[in-house]
């Protein structure tokens, strides 16, 4: 099965261009599913603007596409009208329809429909960027959508056929490191001491009451850390005799978990904040110098190294828990943390320093510097009249930041770094860099991806940042692919998860609500709603313990994806257990219901021995509005899956799911199937039937749900 509007698009462009010449060559024929099925199944716009161009009636224009479209393009089409001022209406012929239905093969394991993969000539590498947590902290609502949309896209885009290549940019490198690091020292310490577990969360809390208590309490409170930190470094002041031997065990036995991790981060961050400036601070191990020691060097980091190492390998463990239960196919062979790109950060600034040290120009126009001042390195972006490009908040220009004035990177230099990896590739795209570092260092690294398209699903408040960043990798060149194209740098923007008080959503106790704990939360709330439908003797579908469970697992985690992915995702939505578990309406139960209810219908019709033989050898016969309706639905699923990769919207796909729903219980309600008369009509529906629950099993498996066959 070829994408309809793709055909149509050909057939339109090649009658255009015999019918106007040269004029019309190249020119999109501008085909669009039409809004009112009366005037046709798709409409062509193009004669508008051509006639404008070739300054001829736009009638006349559409009349000499129509009359040159030739006899391949009438096996698809009706003859078309023109409407209006030079509509061109399209509509499928009925036979057309049918016997690309009746091509469809039989599922099949890895079922397509018989959808084909894109030709081999417009295949691409693409970098897919998406979940990227942060170490030390446990995944919140705000990375669901980043988690879910990503793996939405990056299944759409292997499904039609590209190199999709998942990129988790673990957040794994940095100051808070050093935080994160003496956190676990602390909890290594007590427990040489003998402290129950649980030990930074009970210190975390009895900071924050010594703080809220006054500053008595806290300078007590101060004091009595110090002493007992100083005592414990007497103790142990090289770290190989508790330490580091507590390092090892970490890997071996569940000393700590991420909320101990998280909760250490957060204590050290409080501690030193409130030691400063108190004669405690000098007890205290600053988290800036643990930082520092990692950049010491080979066996000298090697303690600090390995703390860092096992907080990572605790957060992805947890990270890995949550993308299982969301079906989310990310695995650590995606992980490309931001410690990655360390190799390359000081060539990054070196290459950005040798190559923009005079105006560079993006084809956009924008054009890129890079000055130091006040002692950082600043890319500073500039419009194409010299004004700047970006501005702070009192009017000044905006630079993007890759090296502060103390020599440490940031984010922005990671990316950098990161863009050049993802792009350059040693043979297909080798990408001449003025600094011999950063070139050695890519070779060390591989060379690189040699990627055409690179997204970043990243939220809305880093908007910004993907500008200047993407503005300044394209000012350098690093797009251009040898072929003379761009490779794309496209962010994937999406907006917030909001509470009933439209405020971002958090827990009852004020903090920001962990995604296991919502995900726990949807499976109960959907084992409630099964539950009291079994306990009404009307509805009971006598579903056994473990069918229950199962349902509720598939139910709940659904809704809360479903509930997402549907919102266009540029705009913030309102996260609301009633809506998502709602059973009508645009909402995985009642996806879910509408699949196993065909499914239902589908068995009960094949079981019934009104239908003899192999089905699939029936023809589909379209005699009703009602089929014709759904099955010209079914036929632009391939399009509407290559919308969602040219998009990056899944919530066009689930459009498309819903409607396609809603038509087939239009269908269902129009056109008996298992009372059918006909035998012949009867299969037709029951075909119809089976491959409306495969488009829906499709759609649904590219947005990581996979649909039962009984609830
Ligand atoms: N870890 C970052 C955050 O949580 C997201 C990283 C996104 N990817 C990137 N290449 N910048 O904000």
């Amino acid at each position: 099965m070829k994408p309809i509007l793709a055909q149509l698009s050909a057939a339109v462009s090649d009658a255009m261009r015999r019918a106007l010449g040269d004029a019309a060559t190249g020119v999109d024929p501008l085909i669009a599913p039409a809004k009112d099925a009366r005037f046709g199944d798709y409409q062509c716009n193009a004669a508008m603007g051509l006639a404008k161009q070739l300054g001829k009636k736009p009638r006349e224009v559409a009349e000499q596409i129509v009359d040159t479209l030739d006899d391949a393009a009438l096996t698809m089409i009706e003859k078309p009208e023109i409407a209006g001022p030079g509509f061109i209406n399209l509509r499928l012929r009925r036979d057309f329809v049918e016997t690309t239905l009746d091509a469809i093969p039989p599922a099949a394991e890895a079922d397509r429909l018989g959808i084909e993969t894109v030709d081999p000539s417009q295949r691409q590498t693409v970098v897919v960027d998406y979940s990227s947590p942060n170490v030390a902290k446990s995944m919140h609502v705000g990375h669901l959508r980043g988690t879910i949309i990503g793996d939405t896209i990056a299944r759409a885009l292997t499904f039609e056929g590209h190199e999709v290549i998942r990129q988790n940019h673990l957040g794994d490198w940095g100051t808070q490191f050093g935080m994160v690091i003496l956190g676990m020292w602390h909890a290594a310490m007590a427990a040489h001491r003998g402290e129950p577990p649980k030990y930074l969360q009970r210190a975390l809390g009895e900071l924050r009451s010594a703080v809220a208590a006054g500053s008595e309490a806290k300078l007590a409170y101060l004091k009595q850390v110090a002493v007992r930190s100083r005592a414990d470094y007497d103790a142990d002041p090289t770290g190989t005799q508790i330490f580091e031997p507590f390092l090892h065990d970490c890997r071996t036995k569940s000393l700590l978990d991420l909320n101990d991790i998280e909760a250490g981060y957060l204590y050290i961050n409080a501690l030193t904040k409130e030691a400063a400036g108190t004669p405690y601070a000098a007890d205290l191990k600053d988290p800036k110098d643990v930082a520092k020691m990692m950049q010491r060097g080979a066996a000298d980091d090697a303690q600090e190294r390995l703390a860092r190492e096992i907080a990572i390998e605790i957060t992805l463990r947890e990270c890995n828990r949550v993308y299982r239960r969301l079906g989310v196919q990310l695995t650590d062979q995606d992980v490309r943390g931001e410690s990655f790109y360390e190799p390359l950060l000081s060539g990054v600034v070196e290459e950005l320093r040798a190559s923009l040290h005079e105006y560079k120009s993006a084809p956009d126009g924008t054009r890129a510097i890079c000055r130091v001042d006040q002692g950082a390195v600043c890319v500073f972006l500039e419009k194409p009249d010299g004004s700047p490009a970006y501005k702070g908040p009192q009017g000044d220009p905006l630079p993007m930041l890759v090296q502060k004035s103390d020599g440490a990177s940031l984010y922005a230099t990671t990316d950098m770094a990161g863009a050049l990896y993802r792009l350059a590739h040693a043979v297909r795209h080798p990408i001449q860099l003025r600094s011999e570092k950063l070139a050695t260092a890519l070779k060390k690294l591989g060379g690189g991806l040699g990627a055409h398209r690179v997204i970043y699903v990243v939220g809305a408040p880093q908007k910004l940042h993907f500008e200047m960043f993407f503005a300044t990798v394209r000012a350098l060149g690093w797009t251009r692919q040898p072929d003379g194209g761009e490779a794309r740098l496209e962010h994937v923007s999406f907006g917030s998860v909001l509470g009933e008080d439209r405020k971002m959503l958090r827990t009852r106790s004020g903090e920001s609500a962990k995604l296991a704990d919502l995900l726990d939360e949807a499976v109960e709330r959907a084992e409630a709603q099964v539950r009291s439908t079994e306990s009404d003797a009307d509805k009971r579908r006598g579903f056994s313990e473990e069918e229950i469970r199962s349902i509720a697992q598939t139910v709940g985690i659904a809704a809360v994806k479903y509930a997402d992915l549907c919102q266009n995702r540029n705009t913030d939505y309102v996260f609301s257990w009633e809506k998502m578990l709602a059973l009508q309406g645009n909402t995985a139960p009642y996806m879910l219901y509408a699949y196993a209810r065909i499914r239902s219908i589908y068995r009960k019709g094949v079981e019934s021995g009104q239908v003899s033989g192999d089905l699939s050898r029936s023809a589909i016969r379209l005699e009703h509005n009602a089929e014709r309706a759904l099955a010209l639905r079914l036929l632009q699923l391939p399009e509407t899956i290559d919308a969602v990769g040219d998009t990056l919207l899944p919530s066009v796909l689930c459009e498309y799911l819903y409607d396609l729903a809603g038509r087939f219980m239009s269908f269902y309600e129009s056109c008996p199937v298992l009372q059918c008369e006909d035998a012949g009509l009867m299969a037709s529906r029951l075909r119809l039937c089976e491959l409306t629950a495969r488009a829906l099993k499709l759609g649904l498996g590219l947005l990581g749900i996979s649909p039962l066959e009984r609830m």
